[in-house]
C-alpha cells in the first residue's frame, strides 16, 4: 500500500468511526443475523489477488457491521457493559501501527517501563501499597490462570519439576466466575479438588462454609492451596467479605486471589473504597480496565504481593532470549506463560492522561448512580422486583411472572435492537441483569429503556390472555 493510499484511507476509517460514534443510537445494539448467514454470504475461498481498500472497506460497512452486536453502544446492558472510549481507540491504532511486542524490557524497553508507569498510577488510585507488583494479561481467564499457577508454587514449589500430585485443593464460592475452575482444572490440579463454597442470602461467599471445607480436606490430607474470592461476582456483582476470608487464607497459610476484574474499579471512587476492605491482604488481585475503566478490550491487570513466586512458576530461561539488561529490568515474559505480548500500557496511558482520576471517577459515579435510578424505577413498580443488592452499576431484576414469561421477556427485549440485556439464574429463578457502564449511557437511555421492558412486558401479557380467549 502506498503511503499516500494508506493516508487517504486512515482518514475515511477515522471519518467513519467519528460518525459511528455520533450517530451510535440510530444503530440497532444487537443484529438480526441468523446462524451462519453471514459465512454463506461470504466467499468459500480467500481472493487470489489483492482487492482495492474501498472495496474492502465498503464490505465491512454493508455486510459486516450489520452482523455485529455493538459491544461499544449506550444501550448495550449485558453481561459487563463495557467502553472503548476514544483516547483508547487512538492509542489502539498507534500501537496496531507500530506492532511493539513487550516480551523483554530489550525489545521495546518504552513499552515495559510504560507498563510499569501505568501499573503504579492505577495501584496508587486504588489506594494498594508498593508492594503490590503489577503486570498486564489480556483477559482475566489468563489472570486467575498465573495466579492459581503461583499458588501450586507457593504451597508445593517441587510440583514444578514433579508434577501435580493430586492433593492441592481450590476454594471458589458458587458463584466465582468459571475461568478459575477451568484454570485449576487446566492446571491439573483435578476437578475433583476444586471445592464450591456456598453462597449467603446477598450470594456471596461463606467464610464458615470455606473453614468447615478446608477442615474437611486437612483431615482427608489434601493440602488447601488457593482461596478465590469475588468482589464483583458475575452474576450479581456480590461483594465477598474478604477480610473474614483473608483470615481464614493466613490462618491456614493458603495463597488468597481477589478477582475483582469488574468491581475492581470502582475502588477509584473515594466512597467506593471500602471495597477493597482485606483485599490489601490478598497475594493477588485481577482487575479488568477493558470491563469498567474506560479502556478497550482487552486489558486485564493482575497485582500480586509476591512476583518472585509468581515468576518461579513460571519462568524458564532461554538462550535466545537473554539480554544483558537482565539482572537490573524487568522482563514481563517472565511472569505468563505468554510471550509474545501487546503494547496495552499505551492505551492506559491515553486514558488516564486524557481523563485524569477525577475524569475517571465523574464517569463511574455516573454509572453508579443511573444504577441507583434504575433500582429505584424498578422498585415503584409493582410488576417488577429487585432481586439482587446493587452494589456496583449492575442491576439484577426480574418480572413477578413466573420463568417463561421473564425469558420471553429477555428475547423480546433484545429483539427490538434498542437494547441488550442478558440473564443469571438466582436460586431457580430467571433473572433479568441490566449492567451499565458504557461511557455514553446516560440518564435517557436508562428511562428508555426501561419503558421499553414495561411496555414490552405489558405486550405480552395481552398478547397471552388472547391466545387464552381465542384457545
Ligand atoms: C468477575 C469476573 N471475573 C473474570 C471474568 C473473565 O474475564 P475475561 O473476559 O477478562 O477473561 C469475568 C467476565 O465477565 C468476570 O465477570
Amino acid at each position: 500500500m502506498e503511503i499516500e493510499e494508506f493516508r487517504s484511507a486512515a482518514y475515511k476509517h477515522a471519518d467513519w468511526i467519528a460518525g459511528y460514534l455520533e450517530h451510535v443510537r440510530e444503530y440497532p445494539v444487537t443484529t438480526s443475523l441468523q446462524p451462519g448467514e453471514l459465512i454463506a454470504a461470504l466467499p468459500e475461498n480467500a481472493p487470489e489477488t489483492g482487492e482495492p481498500i474501498e472495496q474492502i472497506f465498503a464490505d465491512f460497512q454493508s455486510t459486516i457491521f450489520p452482523a455485529l452486536t455493538l459491544w461499544n453502544h449506550p444501550r448495550f446492558l449485558a453481561y459487563f457493559s463495557v467502553s472503548s472510549t476514544p483516547p483508547s481507540m487512538l492509542a489502539e491504532f498507534l500501537s496496531a501501527a507500530l506492532n511493539v511486542n513487550a516480551m523483554l524490557w530489550k525489545s521495546s524497553p518504552g513499552a515495559t517501563e510504560l507498563e510499569q508507569v501505568v501499573l503504579a498510577w492505577l495501584r496508587q488510585w486504588l489506594g494498594l501499597d508498593e508492594s503490590f507488583f503489577g503486570i498486564i494479561y489480556d483477559t482475566a481467564s489468563i489472570g486467575v490462570m498465573q495466579a492459581i499457577g503461583a499458588a501450586r508454587e507457593f504451597i508445593d514449589p517441587e510440583a514444578r519439576t514433579r508434577g501435580m500430585r493430586g492433593d492441592l485443593t481450590v476454594y471458589v464460592s458458587e458463584h466465582t466466575h468459571s475461568a478459575a475452575e477451568k484454570s485449576a482444572i487446566t492446571l491439573g490440579f483435578g476437578q475433583e479438588n476444586v471445592r464450591r463454597i456456598g453462597l449467603d442470602d446477598q450470594f456471596r461467599m461463606r467464610p464458615d462454609l470455606l473453614r468447615e471445607a478446608i477442615e474437611r480436606d486437612l483431615a482427608a490430607g489434601k493440602r488447601p492451596c488457593c482461596i478465590v474470592a469475588s468482589v464483583g461476582s458475575t452474576s450479581t456483582s456480590a461483594i465477598e467479605p474478604v477480610s473474614e476470608i483473608a483470615d481464614i487464607a493466613e490462618q491456614y497459610g493458603v495463597w488468597l486471589h481477589v478477582d475483582a476484574a469488574y468491581g475492581g474499579s470502582a475502588a477509584v471512587v473515594p466512597e467506593m473504597r471500602h471495597i477493597f476492605d482485606g483485599v490489601q491482604r490478598a497475594h493477588s488481585l485481577i482487575l479488568n480496565p477493558h470491563k469498567w475503566l474506560y479502556v478497550g478490550i482487552d486489558c486485564s491487570v493482575l497485582y500480586t504481593r509476591l512476583p518472585d513466586v509468581l515468576r518461579r512458576a513460571s519462568r524458564l530461561g532461554s538462550e535466545v532470549l537473554k539480554t544483558a539488561e537482565d539482572d537490573v529490568v524487568v522482563n514481563f515474559m517472565d511472569y505468563g506463560v505468554q510471550l509474545g505480548r501487546r503494547f496495552r500500557a499505551l492505551k492506559m496511558w491515553y486514558v488516564f492522561r486524557y481523563y485524569g482520576r477525577q475524569g475517571i471517577i465523574t464517569m463511574l459515579r455516573e454509572a453508579l448512580r443511573l444504577a441507583q435510578l434504575l433500582k429505584g424505577l424498578i422498585e415503584a413498580s409493582s410488576d417488577f422486583e429487585v432481586v439482587a443488592p446493587v452494589p456496583f452499576s449492575l442491576v439484577c431484576f426480574r418480572h413477578r411472572s413466573d420463568n417463561e414469561f421473564n425469558q420471553r421477556l429477555l428475547q423480546e427485549i433484545n429483539r427490538t435492537g434498542k437494547a441488550f440485556l442478558s440473564h443469571t439464574v438466582l436460586n431457580g429463578r430467571f433473572v433479568l441483569r441490566f449492567a451499565i457502564g458504557n461511557f455514553q449511557t446516560n440518564e435517557a437511555d436508562i428511562r428508555e429503556v426501561w419503558q421499553l421492558i414495561g411496555k414490552t412486558a405489558q405486550q405480552l401479557i395481552a398478547a397471552e390472555a388472547s391466545a387464552t380467549v381465542a384457545g
